[in-house]
């Protein structure tokens, strides 16, 4: 069950929790980026109770945006960009644990608002693995299937991606099998190589060889240099998240020196 998917240009502005919210990807769009991703949002109750300690810690980029009662206008006012070119994409990376009124509130909402919903399985601070939260998913194969199964069933016009993180993924053969069991559009991997400023490049050989499902290579995408390697090994598009931070413009200089 494989979708067709591309991003052009394949160059993508990966999540940033708070800081990705919608001037900042619209700034994003503006710059020809081939698709955004808002968030990452909590988007059950497990996961919002999770934010709001993780706030209580100093983490104010994970502040949930909105409670339940604001979510209607909120979410009118905040996952709508406008696109530069058509075939951008905006996704939207959450963090769901559970079916609950909130996530189906999320869930229903997406629909011709968001073209892509990156599901989180990568996030590790302690209040969203104690929960059985972002990477944690990953521990049970049964329930990451059962939850993918449930929001396909949500959201049937919407694409679903997968964010995970390389390092954690101790086998990725089962967890492939589970992805290619369900309508998942591609999987986005942080290649993070523990105490380096590098990717790990093999890695992104091993998951692209097998797999079907397009894959966006993501950490230390510095120059086009990196990203050529990337396209060489077998991703269909990178991704950045810190270099744009403070130089969102950098994204449109590689997107540049892509088309030279
Ligand atoms: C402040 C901050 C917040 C982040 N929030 C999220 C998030 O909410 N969801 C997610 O999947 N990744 C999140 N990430 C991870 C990035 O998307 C990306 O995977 C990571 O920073 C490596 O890419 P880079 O080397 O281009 O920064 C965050 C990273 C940073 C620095």
């Amino acid at each position: 069950m494989i979708n067709k998917f591309s991003i052009k240009p394949p160059i993508v502005q990966s999540a940033i929790a708070g800081i990705a919210d919608k001037v900042f990807c619209q700034k994003m769009l503006n710059f020809g980026a081939g698709m955004v991703i808002l968030g990452g949002f909590p988007a059950d109750k497990l996961n919002y109770e999770a934010s709001l300690k993780l706030e209580n810690r100093g983490r104010t980029e994970f502040l949930p945006p909105t409670n339940v009662k604001d979510f209607s206008e909120w979410s009118k006012n905040n996952l709508i960009l406008s696109k530069l070119i058509n075939n951008q994409m905006i996704a939207v990376n959450l963090r769901i644990v559970s079916i609950d009124r909130l996530s189906k509130m999320w869930l229903n909402t997406l629909e011709n608002k968001i073209d892509v919903l990156e599901l989180n399985l990568h996030c590790r601070q302690n209040e969203v693995l104690s929960i059985g939260g972002g990477e944690n998913l990953l521990k049970n194969m049964s329930i990451l299937s059962k939850l993918l199964f449930e929001i396909s069933e949500i959201i049937q016009g919407v694409k679903i991606g997968v964010k995970i993180r390389g390092s954690s993924v101790r086998e990725i053969e089962p967890l492939i099998e589970v992805l290619e069991t369900h309508p998942i559009s591609y999987i986005h991997i942080d290649l993070m190589v523990k105490g380096e400023n590098r990717a790990n490049l093999e890695q992104l050989g091993a998951v692209s060889e097998a797999t079907r499902i397009p894959v966006i290579a993501n950490n230390s995408v510095r120059d086009i240099e990196d990203i050529k390697k990337m396209f060489k090994i077998g991703a269909c598009a990178v991704s950045l998240a810190r270099p744009l931070i403070n130089k969102p413009e950098f994204i449109a200089t590689l997107i540049k020196q892509l088309e030279v």
